[in-house]
């Protein structure tokens, strides 16, 4: 008998078959039907046996469905497995950890009551949004970080006396992380942005810092790309070399990879907690760790 069954998300096939073959672990697939209205029917392919059951499965868009589907395959693996082990490799939702404006919910914790009432012991995250909606979990929480994976890409790249840039003070430990890795300096830009309208703006003072130099905005993650062409814009004007782009989740919604690109970013990386173009960059040993 293996020592762990891995139960695949359709959202995480890739990731799934690298973390069976890291940890000789049986692998198992789902199927998954949408019915005209809405709702999920998902299949376990092949048999549940009793030992510890590892679930993985993003929650990138669309989200309510991805996320239905994970608490219904975590139930299933809770009626078999002697414990389950939930990797969530993008957790969506993260960003709705407080109460911005009167009346919001936070929807973070909400999905955190219902994981564990599903029947998960352990939860596995790849940088999430920020650390207050670990605060949410009443069970065990792991956020791994995909800082070191992400920065070893960038030392294969030829750059011209490279700095790590956050597009907000809310990144700064990740930009300082990552500028580690680099043996070089960082700095974080200071984005405003207004709960009402979503307006997004870009301040930051010492130019010097910037001028000829090839830059890396190093981010959580991209969804409409809307913090990233800000930054761009504004890097450009102060004279800088290049811009690339490296962050762990891209969710690139609505064309926003051809906007970014057009905005005047060379590149972009990612990683592979959500599969696409610029997911480049393997994320599975950390998450192996975290779960030996
Ligand atoms: C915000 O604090 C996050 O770290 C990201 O910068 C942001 O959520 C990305 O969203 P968008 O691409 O829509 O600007």
């Amino acid at each position: 008998m293996n020592k762990f069954t891995i139960i695949s998300g359709k959202t995480s096939e890739v990731l799934a078959k690298k973390l069976a073959e890291k940890l000789g672990a049986n692998l198992l697939k789902t199927q998954l039907r949408v019915f005209e209205d809405g709702e999920s029917k998902i299949t376990i392919k092949g048999r549940l046996e009793k030992n510890k059951i590892i679930v993985i499965q993003s929650t990138y868009p669309p989200v309510d469905e991805n996320l239905i589907q994970l608490l219904s395959i975590i139930s299933k693996a809770k009626e078999i497995g002697t414990e389950v082990i939930t990797v969530i490799p993008y957790m969506g939702y993260a960003r709705q950890d407080k109460e911005f404006l009167p009346g919001e919910i936070i929807t973070m914790k909400v999905i955190a009551n219902l994981l564990k009432s599903v029947g998960t012991s352990k939860i596995i995250v790849v940088d999430i949004h920020s650390a207050i909606g670990l605060n949410y979990f009443n069970i065990k929480i792991q956020n791994v970080s995909a800082i070191p994976d992400l920065a070893k890409y960038f030392l294969k790249i030829k750059l011209k006396n490279p700095l790590v840039v956050s597009p907000d003070q809310g990144g700064k430990h990740r930009a300082k992380e990552f500028a580690k890795f680099l043996k070089t300096d960082f700095i974080s830009l200071v984005k405003i942005r207004n709960r009402r309208t979503g307006k997004v703006e870009i301040k930051y003072t010492k130019f010097n810092e910037i001028i000829g130099r090839d830059l890396i905005l190093v981010d959580d993650m991209i969804s409409t790309g809307g913090s990233i062409i800000k930054a761009t814009k504004f890097l450009k004007k102060q004279k800088c070399n290049r811009i690339f782009v490296a962050c762990t989740h891209a969710l690139l919604g609505n064309s926003a990879e051809k906007k970014i690109k057009k905005a005047g970013v060379t590149k972009i990386i990612s990683t592979i907690t959500i599969p696409g173009k610029t997911s480049i960059v393997d994320v599975s040993d950390v998450i192996v760790k975290a779960i030996l």
